[in-house]
């Protein structure tokens, strides 16, 4: 293998930086030509690939976002795109893939190993540590901390107003961030889409709220299973007719996308980076490189998508415990 590429797909995450930068260095100190592609798979189907030096990733390790841009395209999911983005990567002599993305960024690469046999391995990188294969996922650790640092903040104005407060967390499938922020931001209930809510416990929870408590925080992932915020907020509002209780909502939206990546994050995103192009090397494909419990592992890209990783049952149980 001589020359491989990396490209960044589907949402954002911070440490997607770092990532590239880690796919980048290995390959140069394995002798290898890397090229980025831009803007995803619309980028592979317009060929807006570029080859990479050591210095193209200079002073980005510290930086959200993704230097290599990200789009989700409606083109790829039709065989002529993937076509066409064969095509391009054949022209440019690339022999390797490095996706760094989420599920659909995985589900492309897989059709795409599958149809055309382009070697191909997948980095983790996503806000909603939705992957299973990973512990963690690139991205998780700074989501949750923006998160918290803005639920710290509405805690200090909702005590001061003795409100209740429905925070949006983003996860659209999946609950992690909401869970992470709930324990975190020591939040009286959560709202997943895992799991069913016990909406009726919610409501006599916050009518007797007053008796012990002045304020209360309500995390709610943007897909939980009542809805999101608002949506829970007017259900609840409805049962509780008490003029005393005011209830605001605050949607944090794609700030959590945003911003620096904790080291965690950086630190996660470089071994992956670095295990992707190893495993290129030694002919693997097919497949993703996380971490579990500390090691690198690869999981076929099958298992990744096709497998769900369950929310804990403890930390469900922990929040009901410690919101007493
Ligand atoms: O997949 C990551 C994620 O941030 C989800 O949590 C969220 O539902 C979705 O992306 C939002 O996507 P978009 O930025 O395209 O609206």
């Amino acid at each position: 293998m001589k020359k491989i590429a990396v490209f960044t797909s589907g949402g954002d995450a911070p440490g997607m930086n770092a990532c590239i930068r880690a796919v980048v260095r290995t390959a140069i100190f394995r002798g290898l030509e890397v090229y980025g592609i831009s803007h995803g798979y619309d980028g592979m189907i317009k060929g807006s690939i570029k080859k990479m030096q050591s210095h193209s990733v200079s002073n980005i390790i510290q930086r959200g976002g993704t230097i290599l841009k990200t789009a989700r395209s409606e083109e790829f999911r039709t065989k002529e795109g993937r076509q066409k983005a064969f095509d391009q990567l054949k022209e440019f002599g690339i022999e390797g893939l490095v996706a760094i993305g989420g599920d659909g960024t995985f589900t492309g690469a897989k059709i795409l190993h599958e149809e055309f046999g382009i070697q191909v391995i997948g980095c983790p990188g996503t806000i909603d540590n939705d992957i299973y294969g990973t512990d963690y996922t690139i991205g998780f650790d700074t989501a949750v901390n923006t998160a918290l640092e803005a639920i710290d903040k509405i805690r200090d104005t909702a005590a001061a107003h003795d409100r209740i407060f429905f925070v949006e967390v983003m996860g659209r499938d999946s609950g992690y961030i909401a869970i992470e922020c709930g324990i975190g931001g020591g939040a009286e209930f959560v709202m997943v889409p895992e799991t069913q809510t016990d909406l009726k416990k919610v409501v006599k929870a916050l009518k007797n709220l007053r008796k012990t408590k002045s304020s209360s925080i309500i995390v709610v992932a943007e897909g939980g299973d009542e809805g999101g915020a608002e949506t829970i907020l007017e259900k609840v509002k409805q049962k509780i007719q008490d003029p005393e209780k005011e209830f605001k909502v605050t949607t944090l939206g794609h700030i959590q996308r945003g911003g620096r990546p904790t080291a965690r994050d950086r630190v996660l995103a470089s071994r992956c980076g670095k295990a992707a192009v190893d495993g290129l090397i030694e002919g693997k494909t097919n497949c993703m490189a996380g971490v579990v419990n500390g090691d690198v592992v690869y999981t076929p890209f099958a298992d990744c998508i096709g497998k769900t990783k369950p929310l804990k049952e403890d930390h469900l149980k922990l929040i009901e415990i410690l919101s007493i």
